[in-house]
């Protein structure tokens, strides 16, 4: 399973001030970048550590540093960036590389628009972050990007995923992780989520 929904009071007390009515867009966008955190450190539970010498105030010492290359996080535009700056409070020396995909109203289907990745993106583990895993099409079409560019190691974070998104992930991809803080019931016929949040572009930024 593909899929990890993470359970923890905080995310779920923070979860439900987001769902809220009267939740003012500060505090959204705050709450949004505490998430974010938390996933981020639960989705890195498997990087890889190696062991280094260190000296302390007793002398040397084993120490231990992430091994390998600099993460690369991948938000989707416009969403994913408000989630970005969580991300990168963890991690903050990961690479960023951006797409812009938004999705057709009426057929629901992805429309890529902008693409900057790393040169050398094929040897980073990446992290593709979109808060709203709907129909799972702009994440499917994130994960076909990256992977085109030849990458291996490949987890996503969102805030809610719907059980009709994680299945169209899984059913392609099922060797992309997915960590997610709830897991709602359905797409309503437009593609959202319900309960869901709304559309989270909008409350991160503030348009509606
Ligand atoms: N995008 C959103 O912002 N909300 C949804 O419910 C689905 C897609």
């Amino acid at each position: 399973m593909s899929i990890k929904i993470i359970h923890h009071p905080l995310i779920d007390h923070k979860m439900s001030l987001l769902r809220r009515n009267d939740t003012a867009t500060y505090q959204f966008r705050s709450l949004v970048k505490e998430i974010s955190i938390f996933l981020t450190y639960e989705a890195l539970r498997s990087l890889k550590t190696r062991e280094y010498q260190v000296e302390t105030w007793q002398g040397k010492s084993t120490g231990k540093k992430i091994s390998g290359k600099k993460l690369s996080v991948v938000p989707i535009l416009r969403a994913g960036f408000g989630m970005l700056n969580g991300v990168l409070e963890v991690i903050p020396s990961a690479r960023v590389g951006i797409v812009g995909v938004y999705r057709d109203k009426k057929t629901l289907k992805p429309i890529k628009y902008y693409k900057k990745f790393n040169d050398d993106i094929s040897s980073r583990s990446v992290l593709i972050v979109d808060p709203m895993l709907a129909t799972g099409n702009s994440m499917k079409a994130v994960i076909e990007m990256v992977k085109r560019e030849n990458c291996k190691d490949i987890k996503a974070i969102c805030l809610v995923a719907a059980p009709e998104g994680v299945k169209n992930i899984t059913n392609d991809h099922d060797d992309v992780q997915i960590f997610t803080a709830a897991l709602d019931d359905h797409l309503d016929e437009n593609g959202y989520i319900i309960p869901g949040l709304g559309d989270a572009g909008d409350k991160i930024f503030g348009t509606k």
